[in-house]
């Protein structure tokens, strides 16, 4: 997959892309990231990128020239690729969208900055904006870079583990179960006994009750979207579960 990212500070997005998984799918060539400096593609002499609201008002708004000249420059050097502007007017950033744009074989991220872009830049080029939450940053960089670490981890052969990305927190729609390694014993809080029982059916049950809890007690509005086959609902009843879950799922639909 390939990224390319467009910013008037590519410094701030180089080095967390120097490291750990990332750095190894580049070097696997399961992922190729190029970093653009939209002053580059500035026309006027002082290369500015950003100018005065008309209508009067705070702050700069992005003109809309450089930033589409730098979005035809990278078309230019490969063409297509859906076009994602980071800003906080975006839909929402979840797994669900992580897992969709991860079958995208290209994305242009475009980092917004100032107090927007241009209007007729997002109508003529923008295919998809996207917000990482409900505040505001001082820019689309770090939300491009929240966007490139969570789609990558989850394109094929990118975690050592084949279902790592599988098992994780929302994958199924819930909270993960909670995690414990060694020692045994941590400050008198010992390990719970059946996850050093070797016994796998145990342990995965354990684990599934274990993440409906979590769900239920800290985000029980994501059950609403969990899935259970007739073999887990069994157990989540023998567990006094079912019920609780039922019901926020049944709330969450006449919500
Ligand atoms: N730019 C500023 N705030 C943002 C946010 N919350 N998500 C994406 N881009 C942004």
């Amino acid at each position: 997959m390939r990224f390319d990212i467009l910013t008037i500070f590519p410094d701030l997005l180089a080095s967390p892309l120097t490291e750990g998984i990332i750095r190894r799918a580049i070097q696997d060539g399961k992922v190729e990231i190029a970093i653009h400096n939209i002053r580059d593609f500035a026309a006027d002499k002082h290369a500015m990128t950003d100018d005065r609201p008309f209508g009067g008002g705070e702050g700069m708004v992005m003109k809309p020239e450089p930033l589409a000249a730098t979005v035809q420059h990278v078309r230019e050097q490969v063409p297509g690729g859906k076009v994602v502007l980071l800003s906080p007017q975006g839909r929402t950033y979840d797994q669900a969208l992580a897992q969709e744009l991860a079958s995208e074989p290209r994305l242009i991220l475009v980092c917004g900055r100032y107090e927007g872009v241009d209007e007729r830049f997002r109508d003529h080029y923008v295919d998809l904006e996207v917000s990482i939450g409900d505040y505001i940053l001082t820019g689309g960089e770090l939300a491009a870079l929240v966007l490139v670490d969570s789609i990558i981890r989850l394109l094929p052969g990118v975690l050592g583990c084949a279902d790592s990305a599988a098992n994780d927190t929302f994958s199924r729609g819930g909270l993960k179960y909670p995690q414990y390694t060694r020692p045994r014993v941590f400050e008198g809080d010992e390990v719970p006994e059946v996850l050093c029982s070797g016994d796998h059916a145990a342990v995965s049950e354990w684990r599934l009750l274990a993440a409906v809890r979590q769900t239920l007690n800290r985000r029980p509005e994501l059950l609403a979207t969990m899935a259970f086959n007739s073999q887990e609902e069994k157990l989540l009843k023998k567990h006094g579960l079912l019920d609780a879950v039922r019901e926020r799922q049944r709330g969450a639909r006449s919500e």
